[in-house]
């Protein structure tokens, strides 16, 4: 074992620290395996007792412990704390390193936090962990059960220890965001075959249900006329007539079939257009429509107009609402579409759990949201309206 002082005259001992610290990084170990491992030498190679890596979790605010010197390490992801509290906390708020020599509990920033047995301990120093750019990643703190004054440069060897530990930790969060993108890819893919699949279902349902039945119908009066045609002319004309019929009936129900495909509205009318006369033919009171013209490629209209058409169905289905209103409109980089009503409302969260059938209900129009890589949320609370929101981003160009 190594016993320097952390940033002692004694360079030799902190080249040979922040060497060691380079050798980890460059092992290509996982995040956790380099916070841990660096954890485990400072407190081996400087004269501190014990050192917490906390990393932060941007998005839910807090810092979390992710290495510690044994035996604390058992609470690596078991412990967490707000940015802003703790020392850590305020290191974290401050972007900027905290010595304290004594006396701890007399800092109002302290925290006690059993787990971590502040009492056993005297001294800390506590570090920023800071990318080139700028970014706070974490925040490195060391302690000693003796006191011990941290000097300017025992402070600084710690900050350059965090600084190489950035770039790393940035390198690891990217890379398991880039594997967290690719499942989603490969999730994606799924849901266009289970899409496709939805289609080809109700496609092969429309045709066996309504089309090949009335041409059943058709041909079984035609083989009527036949026999009939020249003992009963009248009667041969009346099974023909029959027969015309069903014939104009299968094929209304064949163009059905197709629009449900890509809705003819769409080419003819235009997007915008397109959503008004869909608001029209809801059965609905009061639907106010404002769309503005987009320049959008065809499955993404196509997408659009099936989730209004879903969420306006809903409306219509559950929501008792008076109002109702559909807004197209175009914010930086995006189309957002706006479904308001001012109904019963409902708790999404429960409805987001409900498993329903691929292609349909809200699940449905998530994976579409989805698929065009645009987001979904129903904002909606029992008694207070529903407002859905989809947004989809546009392509440059677009
Ligand atoms: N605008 C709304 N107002 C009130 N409740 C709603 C609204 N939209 C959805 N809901 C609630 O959310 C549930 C889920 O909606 P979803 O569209 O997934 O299923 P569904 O309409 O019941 O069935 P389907 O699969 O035929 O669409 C509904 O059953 C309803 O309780
Ligand atoms: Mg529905």
């Amino acid at each position: 074992m190594i016993h320097s002082r952390l940033g002692l005259a004694d360079a030799d001992s902190d080249a040979q620290l922040l060497h060691r610290v380079i050798e980890i990084l460059s092992a290509g170990l996982d995040l956790d395996g380099v916070v841990q491992r660096v954890a485990d030498l400072i407190t081996e190679t400087t004269s501190t007792d014990v050192c917490f890596v906390h990393l932060l979790d941007e998005p839910r605010g807090l810092l979390q412990l992710r290495g510690a010197t044994p035996p604390f390490d058992q609470f690596a992801r078991r412990i967490e704390l707000p940015v802003g509290d703790g020392v850590s906390g305020w290191v974290a708020a401050h972007c900027e390193p905290t010595v304290i020599t004594d006396n701890k509990r007399a800092d109002p920033r302290y925290l006690y936090i059993p787990e971590l047995r502040g009492e056993d301990f005297t001294s800390m120093a506590s570090v920023p962990i800071i990318t080139r750019p700028g970014d706070l990643v974490g925040v490195l703190n060391v302690h000693t059960r003796d006191r011990r004054e941290f000097t300017k440069a025992d402070v600084e060897l710690l900050s350059t220890v965090a600084g190489l530990m950035a770039g790393a930790i940035e390198n690891a969060s990217l890379q398991s965001k880039l594997a967290e993108r690719e499942a989603a890819m490969e999730r994606f893919a799924e849901q266009i075959v289970l899409l496709g699949e939805t289609e080809r279902r109700r496609l092969a349902g429309e045709i066996h249900d309504g089309i090949s039945q009335r041409i059943v119908s058709l041909s079984f009066h035609l083989s009527a006329a036949a026999d009939a045609v020249a003992a009963d002319p009248a009667g041969a004309a009346e099974q023909i007539a029959r027969a015309q019929e069903l014939a104009a009936g299968a094929l209304d129900e064949t163009r059905q079939a197709i629009a449900g495909l890509r809705p003819p509205v769409l080419d003819d009318l235009g997007l915008a257009a397109s959503l008004e006369s869909l608001a029209r033919s809801i059965p609905l009171p009061n639907v106010a429509v404002d769309a503005v013209t987009t320049d959008l490629p065809e499955h993404a209209e196509t997408a659009i107009y099936r989730i209004a058409q879903e969420a306006l169905q809903n409306v219509l289905k559950h929501a008792r609402a008076e109002h109702v209103q559909l807004r197209l409109s175009v914010v930086a980089g995006a189309v957002l579409l706006e479904i308001s009503d001012d109904g019963v409302g409902f708790d999404p969260a429960s409805a987001a759990g409900r498993a329903g059938p691929v292609g349909y209900g809200l699940p449905g129009m998530q994976q579409r949201a989805e698929l065009l890589g645009g987001q979904l949320t129903a904002d909606s609370a029992r008694g207070r309206g529903t407002v859905l929101r989809l947004r989809v981003p546009v392509a440059p160009g677009h």
